[in-house]
Protein backbone atom coordinates (compact mmCIF):
# COMPACT_ATOMS: atom_id res chain seq x y z
CA UNK A 1 0.00 0.00 0.00
CA UNK A 2 1.36 3.05 -0.97
CA UNK A 3 1.67 5.88 1.45
CA UNK A 4 2.64 9.77 1.56
CA UNK A 5 5.56 9.93 4.05
CA UNK A 6 9.34 8.33 2.94
CA UNK A 7 10.89 5.56 4.50
CA UNK A 8 14.47 5.14 4.48
CA UNK A 9 15.50 1.38 4.71
CA UNK A 10 19.72 0.84 5.48
CA UNK A 11 20.40 -2.90 5.97
CA UNK A 12 23.50 -4.23 5.56
CA UNK A 13 24.90 -7.80 6.24
CA UNK A 14 28.58 -9.34 6.20
CA UNK A 15 27.99 -12.24 3.46
CA UNK A 16 31.57 -12.75 2.39
CA UNK A 17 34.75 -10.44 1.80
CA UNK A 18 37.65 -11.14 0.14
CA UNK A 19 40.70 -11.28 1.32
CA UNK A 20 39.83 -12.68 5.05
CA UNK A 21 37.41 -10.10 6.48
CA UNK A 22 38.33 -7.17 4.56
CA UNK A 23 36.23 -5.99 1.86
CA UNK A 24 33.25 -6.94 0.04
CA UNK A 25 33.68 -8.14 -3.52
CA UNK A 26 33.07 -5.79 -6.13
CA UNK A 27 30.82 -8.47 -7.67
CA UNK A 28 28.28 -8.93 -4.64
CA UNK A 29 27.76 -5.28 -5.31
CA UNK A 30 26.98 -6.10 -8.45
CA UNK A 31 24.60 -8.80 -7.87
CA UNK A 32 22.80 -6.95 -4.98
CA UNK A 33 22.22 -3.56 -7.60
CA UNK A 34 20.47 -6.07 -10.36
CA UNK A 35 18.17 -7.14 -7.32
CA UNK A 36 17.84 -3.71 -6.09
CA UNK A 37 17.08 -2.18 -9.85
CA UNK A 38 14.40 -5.14 -10.09
CA UNK A 39 12.68 -3.84 -7.17
CA UNK A 40 12.63 -0.23 -8.20
CA UNK A 41 11.55 -1.06 -11.82
CA UNK A 42 8.76 -3.08 -10.17
CA UNK A 43 8.00 -0.34 -7.72
CA UNK A 44 8.58 -1.59 -4.77
CA UNK A 45 11.43 0.56 -3.79
CA UNK A 46 11.36 4.12 -5.29
CA UNK A 47 15.55 4.59 -4.92
CA UNK A 48 18.40 2.94 -3.93
CA UNK A 49 22.19 3.16 -3.29
CA UNK A 50 24.32 -0.74 -2.71
CA UNK A 51 27.95 0.07 -1.11
CA UNK A 52 30.09 -1.52 1.64
CA UNK A 53 32.07 -0.57 4.61
CA UNK A 54 34.84 -3.00 4.86
CA UNK A 55 32.99 -6.20 4.72
CA UNK A 56 29.95 -5.34 4.97
CA UNK A 57 27.14 -4.83 1.93
CA UNK A 58 24.68 -1.96 2.59
CA UNK A 59 21.74 -1.56 1.20
CA UNK A 60 20.21 1.72 1.48
CA UNK A 61 16.83 2.25 -0.07
CA UNK A 62 13.99 4.86 0.24
CA UNK A 63 10.02 3.86 -0.32
CA UNK A 64 6.94 4.65 0.92
CA UNK A 65 6.19 1.30 2.99
CA UNK A 66 6.90 2.19 6.15
CA UNK A 67 9.43 0.94 8.95
CA UNK A 68 9.06 -2.82 9.11
CA UNK A 69 7.80 -3.31 5.73
CA UNK A 70 7.36 -7.16 4.78
CA UNK A 71 7.66 -6.71 1.64
CA UNK A 72 11.63 -4.14 2.27
CA UNK A 73 12.90 -7.02 4.43
CA UNK A 74 11.93 -9.44 2.08
CA UNK A 75 14.24 -7.78 -0.32
CA UNK A 76 17.04 -7.26 1.37
CA UNK A 77 16.68 -10.67 2.46
CA UNK A 78 16.71 -12.69 -1.04
CA UNK A 79 19.42 -10.28 -1.93
CA UNK A 80 21.71 -11.76 0.77
CA UNK A 81 20.39 -15.03 -0.16
CA UNK A 82 21.53 -14.52 -3.48
CA UNK A 83 24.56 -12.84 -3.06
CA UNK A 84 25.73 -15.76 -0.69
CA UNK A 85 25.03 -17.87 -3.57
CA UNK A 86 27.61 -15.94 -5.58
CA UNK A 87 30.15 -15.65 -2.51
CA UNK A 88 30.18 -19.21 -2.19
CA UNK A 89 30.87 -19.37 -5.79
CA UNK A 90 33.96 -17.06 -5.37
CA UNK A 91 35.03 -19.16 -2.45
CA UNK A 92 34.88 -15.78 -0.69
CA UNK A 93 35.33 -15.54 3.50
CA UNK A 94 32.60 -16.24 5.12
CA UNK A 95 30.20 -16.74 2.82
CA UNK A 96 26.46 -15.79 4.18
CA UNK A 97 28.04 -15.40 7.48
CA UNK A 98 25.57 -12.53 8.89
CA UNK A 99 22.79 -14.70 7.48
CA UNK A 100 21.73 -16.68 10.91
CA UNK A 101 18.92 -18.45 10.33
CA UNK A 102 17.47 -20.56 7.18
CA UNK A 103 13.56 -19.28 6.46
CA UNK A 104 12.11 -14.97 5.88
CA UNK A 105 9.24 -15.03 8.35
CA UNK A 106 8.44 -11.06 7.85
CA UNK A 107 10.99 -9.31 9.50
CA UNK A 108 14.48 -9.27 9.04
CA UNK A 109 15.25 -8.49 12.34
CA UNK A 110 16.96 -11.46 14.37
CA UNK A 111 17.91 -13.16 11.49
CA UNK A 112 21.91 -11.22 11.46
CA UNK A 113 21.22 -8.58 9.36
CA UNK A 114 21.34 -4.91 11.34
CA UNK A 115 18.78 -2.63 9.98
CA UNK A 116 18.19 1.23 10.54
CA UNK A 117 14.87 2.70 9.12
CA UNK A 118 12.99 5.81 9.51
CA UNK A 119 9.67 6.99 8.49
CA UNK A 120 9.31 10.70 7.95
CA UNK A 121 7.25 13.47 6.43
CA UNK A 122 9.61 14.88 3.72
CA UNK A 123 10.53 18.53 4.83
CA UNK A 124 10.86 21.13 1.45
CA UNK A 125 14.41 19.83 1.82
CA UNK A 126 15.12 16.72 3.44
CA UNK A 127 19.03 16.00 4.49
CA UNK A 128 20.03 12.72 6.06
CA UNK A 129 23.37 11.27 6.48
CA UNK A 130 23.67 7.11 6.24
CA UNK A 131 26.25 5.71 9.05
CA UNK A 132 28.01 2.88 8.64
CA UNK A 133 30.56 1.16 10.99
CA UNK A 134 32.37 -1.84 10.92
CA UNK A 135 34.83 -3.84 12.43
CA UNK A 136 32.50 -2.54 15.93
CA UNK A 137 29.61 -2.50 18.13
CA UNK A 138 25.64 -0.80 18.56
CA UNK A 139 27.27 1.12 21.15
CA UNK A 140 30.02 2.64 19.48
CA UNK A 141 27.25 5.02 18.19
CA UNK A 142 26.23 6.10 21.82
CA UNK A 143 28.75 9.09 21.71
CA UNK A 144 28.50 10.37 18.92
CA UNK A 145 24.68 10.64 18.95
CA UNK A 146 24.25 11.95 22.47
CA UNK A 147 26.85 14.78 21.36
CA UNK A 148 25.12 15.30 17.52
CA UNK A 149 21.14 15.60 19.88
CA UNK A 150 22.27 16.55 23.62
CA UNK A 151 25.86 18.18 24.08
CA UNK A 152 25.81 22.11 23.70
CA UNK A 153 29.65 21.90 23.51
CA UNK A 154 29.17 19.76 20.48
CA UNK A 155 25.75 21.34 18.75
CA UNK A 156 25.59 24.87 18.62
CA UNK A 157 22.32 24.74 17.50
CA UNK A 158 20.96 23.34 21.11
CA UNK A 159 21.81 26.82 22.60
CA UNK A 160 21.58 29.31 19.38
CA UNK A 161 18.85 27.87 17.80
CA UNK A 162 15.54 28.40 19.16
CA UNK A 163 13.55 25.53 17.18
CA UNK A 164 16.38 22.91 19.11
CA UNK A 165 16.61 24.76 22.66
CA UNK A 166 13.87 22.51 24.41
CA UNK A 167 15.96 19.83 23.51
CA UNK A 168 15.16 15.76 22.28
CA UNK A 169 13.95 12.59 23.53
CA UNK A 170 16.44 10.10 23.74
CA UNK A 171 14.63 6.00 23.15
CA UNK A 172 17.42 4.20 24.65
CA UNK A 173 17.51 0.04 24.43
CA UNK A 174 18.46 -2.53 27.11
CA UNK A 175 19.39 -4.71 24.94
CA UNK A 176 20.52 -7.82 27.86
CA UNK A 177 17.37 -7.23 29.48
CA UNK A 178 15.23 -6.27 26.01
CA UNK A 179 13.52 -3.44 27.47
CA UNK A 180 13.23 0.18 26.47
CA UNK A 181 13.04 3.87 27.94
CA UNK A 182 12.23 7.23 27.02
CA UNK A 183 13.94 10.05 28.53
CA UNK A 184 14.12 14.08 28.03
CA UNK A 185 17.58 15.56 27.14
CA UNK A 186 18.70 18.17 28.62
CA UNK A 187 15.97 17.50 31.97
CA UNK A 188 17.59 14.09 31.99
CA UNK A 189 21.01 14.76 30.81
CA UNK A 190 23.04 12.72 33.63
CA UNK A 191 20.54 10.02 33.78
CA UNK A 192 20.97 9.68 30.23
CA UNK A 193 24.63 9.63 30.19
CA UNK A 194 24.53 6.59 33.46
CA UNK A 195 22.84 4.73 30.85
CA UNK A 196 24.59 4.93 27.58
CA UNK A 197 28.45 5.10 29.09
CA UNK A 198 27.84 1.62 29.94
CA UNK A 199 27.75 1.11 25.86
CA UNK A 200 27.78 -2.58 25.35
CA UNK A 201 24.19 -2.67 27.15
CA UNK A 202 22.36 0.21 27.03
CA UNK A 203 22.25 1.83 23.44
CA UNK A 204 20.47 4.49 21.98
CA UNK A 205 17.86 3.24 19.61
CA UNK A 206 16.04 6.49 18.08
CA UNK A 207 15.82 10.33 18.61
CA UNK A 208 12.59 12.25 18.42
CA UNK A 209 12.08 15.41 18.64
CA UNK A 210 10.14 17.10 21.75
CA UNK A 211 8.51 20.49 20.44
CA UNK A 212 8.69 22.83 17.45
CA UNK A 213 7.98 22.03 13.75
CA UNK A 214 8.75 18.76 13.80
CA UNK A 215 6.27 15.70 14.42
CA UNK A 216 7.18 14.23 17.63
CA UNK A 217 5.90 10.63 16.93
CA UNK A 218 8.72 10.92 13.63
CA UNK A 219 12.23 9.80 14.76
CA UNK A 220 15.15 12.18 13.61
CA UNK A 221 17.81 9.08 14.17
CA UNK A 222 17.52 5.63 13.96
CA UNK A 223 20.32 3.24 15.01
CA UNK A 224 20.66 -0.59 14.20
CA UNK A 225 20.86 -2.69 17.29
CA UNK A 226 21.31 -6.15 16.75
CA UNK A 227 23.52 -8.51 18.51
CA UNK A 228 24.63 -11.44 16.29
CA UNK A 229 25.98 -13.31 19.56
CA UNK A 230 22.33 -12.86 21.21
CA UNK A 231 20.82 -14.37 18.41
CA UNK A 232 23.61 -17.31 17.14
CA UNK A 233 24.27 -18.17 20.89
CA UNK A 234 27.73 -17.80 20.39
CA UNK A 235 30.77 -15.39 18.67
CA UNK A 236 30.10 -14.95 14.44
CA UNK A 237 31.44 -11.44 14.20
CA UNK A 238 30.99 -8.56 15.31
CA UNK A 239 27.60 -6.45 14.69
CA UNK A 240 28.90 -3.47 12.69
CA UNK A 241 26.00 -1.15 13.18
CA UNK A 242 24.54 1.02 10.80
CA UNK A 243 22.66 4.62 11.14
CA UNK A 244 20.24 6.90 10.02
CA UNK A 245 19.96 10.75 10.82
CA UNK A 246 18.46 13.69 9.49
CA UNK A 247 19.49 17.11 9.55
CA UNK A 248 19.72 20.78 9.48
CA UNK A 249 15.94 23.57 9.99
CA UNK A 250 15.28 22.88 13.47
CA UNK A 251 17.69 19.39 13.94
CA UNK A 252 21.55 19.23 14.20
CA UNK A 253 23.25 21.19 10.95
CA UNK A 254 24.78 18.54 8.82
CA UNK A 255 28.21 19.75 10.16
CA UNK A 256 27.05 19.23 13.83
CA UNK A 257 25.61 15.88 12.85
CA UNK A 258 29.64 15.04 11.38
CA UNK A 259 31.29 16.94 14.31
CA UNK A 260 31.47 14.44 17.00
CA UNK A 261 33.37 12.16 14.93
CA UNK A 262 36.06 14.20 14.73
CA UNK A 263 36.85 12.64 17.65
CA UNK A 264 38.04 9.12 17.93
CA UNK A 265 36.59 8.24 20.27
CA UNK A 266 37.40 4.25 22.05
CA UNK A 267 35.02 1.05 20.92
CA UNK A 268 35.08 -2.12 21.18
CA UNK A 269 35.43 -4.62 18.25
CA UNK A 270 38.61 -4.42 16.18
CA UNK A 271 40.41 -7.61 15.91
CA UNK A 272 37.99 -11.30 16.58
CA UNK A 273 35.86 -8.56 18.08
CA UNK A 274 37.64 -8.50 21.71
CA UNK A 275 39.19 -5.52 21.28
CA UNK A 276 38.91 -1.54 22.10
CA UNK A 277 40.72 0.67 19.49
CA UNK A 278 39.69 4.32 18.16
CA UNK A 279 37.06 4.78 15.70
CA UNK A 280 38.57 6.28 12.48
CA UNK A 281 36.19 8.29 10.51
CA UNK A 282 37.17 7.69 6.27
CA UNK A 283 36.12 8.22 3.23
CA UNK A 284 34.73 4.99 1.08
CA UNK A 285 38.12 4.78 -0.57
CA UNK A 286 39.26 3.99 3.05
CA UNK A 287 36.88 2.04 4.22
CA UNK A 288 38.25 -1.47 4.47
CA UNK A 289 40.04 -2.60 7.75
CA UNK A 290 43.48 -3.95 7.85
CA UNK A 291 45.67 -3.12 10.24
CA UNK A 292 45.24 -5.82 13.21
CA UNK A 293 42.22 -6.21 10.96
CA UNK A 294 40.83 -2.54 11.81
CA UNK A 295 41.03 -0.26 13.10
CA UNK A 296 37.02 0.41 13.38
CA UNK A 297 36.28 2.74 10.98
CA UNK A 298 33.20 4.63 10.30
CA UNK A 299 32.40 5.93 6.52
CA UNK A 300 29.20 8.77 6.35
CA UNK A 301 26.69 8.94 3.17
CA UNK A 302 25.23 12.69 3.09
CA UNK A 303 21.64 12.45 0.16
CA UNK A 304 18.85 15.19 0.03
CA UNK A 305 15.82 13.20 -0.42
CA UNK A 306 13.67 14.27 -3.09
CA UNK A 307 10.12 12.46 -3.22
CA UNK A 308 11.67 9.59 -1.57
CA UNK A 309 14.52 9.12 -4.25
CA UNK A 310 17.63 9.90 -2.89
CA UNK A 311 19.88 12.36 -4.69
CA UNK A 312 23.21 11.51 -4.00
CA UNK A 313 25.83 10.59 -1.95
CA UNK A 314 28.07 12.83 -1.01
CA UNK A 315 31.25 11.20 0.79
CA UNK A 316 30.99 13.24 3.74
CA UNK A 317 34.36 12.21 5.57
CA UNK A 318 36.42 12.82 2.12
CA UNK A 319 37.30 16.18 3.98
CA UNK A 320 41.13 16.96 4.98
CA UNK A 321 39.53 18.76 8.24
CA UNK A 322 39.56 15.05 9.37
CA UNK A 323 42.88 14.36 8.25
CA UNK A 324 44.38 15.32 12.38
CA UNK A 325 41.60 12.67 13.68
CA UNK A 326 42.24 10.17 11.03
CA UNK A 327 45.69 10.56 12.57
CA UNK A 328 45.40 10.25 15.97
CA UNK A 329 42.77 6.94 15.69
CA UNK A 330 46.63 5.93 14.02
CA UNK A 331 48.73 7.03 16.80
CA UNK A 332 45.83 5.58 19.35
CA UNK A 333 45.66 2.07 17.65
CA UNK A 334 49.59 2.33 17.85
CA UNK A 335 49.52 2.91 21.92
CA UNK A 336 46.26 0.26 22.36
CA UNK A 337 48.22 -2.01 20.56
CA UNK A 338 51.41 -2.14 22.69
CA UNK A 339 49.50 -3.58 25.57
CA UNK A 340 48.84 -6.71 23.62
CA UNK A 341 46.78 -9.26 25.16
CA UNK A 342 46.20 -6.69 28.11
CA UNK A 343 43.03 -5.01 29.58
CA UNK A 344 42.34 -2.47 28.54
CA UNK A 345 42.95 -3.10 24.81
CA UNK A 346 41.90 -6.61 25.36
CA UNK A 347 38.34 -6.72 26.29
CA UNK A 348 36.71 -7.09 29.88
CA UNK A 349 36.21 -10.67 30.63
CA UNK A 350 32.26 -9.59 31.03
CA UNK A 351 32.09 -8.59 27.35
CA UNK A 352 34.50 -11.25 26.24
CA UNK A 353 31.70 -13.97 27.05
CA UNK A 354 30.65 -13.93 23.72
CA UNK A 355 34.01 -14.59 22.32
CA UNK A 356 36.11 -17.46 21.49
CA UNK A 357 38.39 -16.83 24.83
CA UNK A 358 35.62 -19.21 27.24
CA UNK A 359 36.47 -21.95 24.94
CA UNK A 360 40.25 -21.43 25.56
CA UNK A 361 39.51 -21.01 29.80
CA UNK A 362 37.55 -24.07 30.19
CA UNK A 363 40.09 -26.52 29.26
CA UNK A 364 42.01 -25.02 32.26
CA UNK A 365 38.95 -24.80 35.08
CA UNK A 366 40.09 -28.84 35.96
CA UNK A 367 43.46 -27.53 37.08
CA UNK A 368 42.28 -25.06 39.51
CA UNK A 369 42.81 -25.76 42.90
CA UNK A 370 41.82 -24.02 46.25
CA UNK A 371 44.15 -21.10 47.90
CA UNK A 372 45.45 -21.33 50.73
C1 LIG B 1 36.19 -8.83 13.62
C2 LIG B 1 36.47 -9.81 12.56
C3 LIG B 1 37.83 -10.37 12.44
C4 LIG B 1 37.85 -11.87 12.75
C5 LIG B 1 39.26 -12.44 12.67
C6 LIG B 1 39.29 -13.95 12.88
O1 LIG B 1 34.85 -8.45 13.60
O2 LIG B 1 35.60 -10.16 11.81
O3 LIG B 1 38.76 -9.68 13.22
O4 LIG B 1 37.32 -12.09 14.04
O5 LIG B 1 39.82 -12.18 11.40
O6 LIG B 1 38.45 -14.52 11.97
P1 LIG B 1 38.26 -16.09 11.79
O7 LIG B 1 37.93 -16.65 13.13
O8 LIG B 1 37.17 -16.19 10.78
O9 LIG B 1 39.58 -16.62 11.29
MG1 LIG C 1 33.56 -10.68 7.80
MG1 LIG D 1 32.12 -6.10 9.27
Amino acid sequence: MARKKTTISVIKADIGSCPGHVVVHPHLEDVACGFMQEAKDDGLINDFRVTHCGDDLELIMSHRRGVDSEDIHKLAWKTFEEGTKHAKSLKLYGAGQDLLIDAFSGNIKGMGPGVAELEFTERPAEPIVVFMMDKTEPGAFNLPVFRMFGDPFSTAGLVIDPSMHAGFMFEIWDIMEHKKVMMKSPEELYDILALIGAKSRFVIKRIFPKKGKLPPKEAVAAVSTEKLAHIAGEYVGKDDPVAVVRAQSGLPALGEVLEPFAFPHLVSGWMRGSHNGPLMPVSLTDAKCTRFDGPPRVLALGFQVNDATLVGPVDLFDDPAFDPTREKAAEIADYMRRHGPFEPHRLPLSEMEYTTLPKVLSKLSSRFGAME
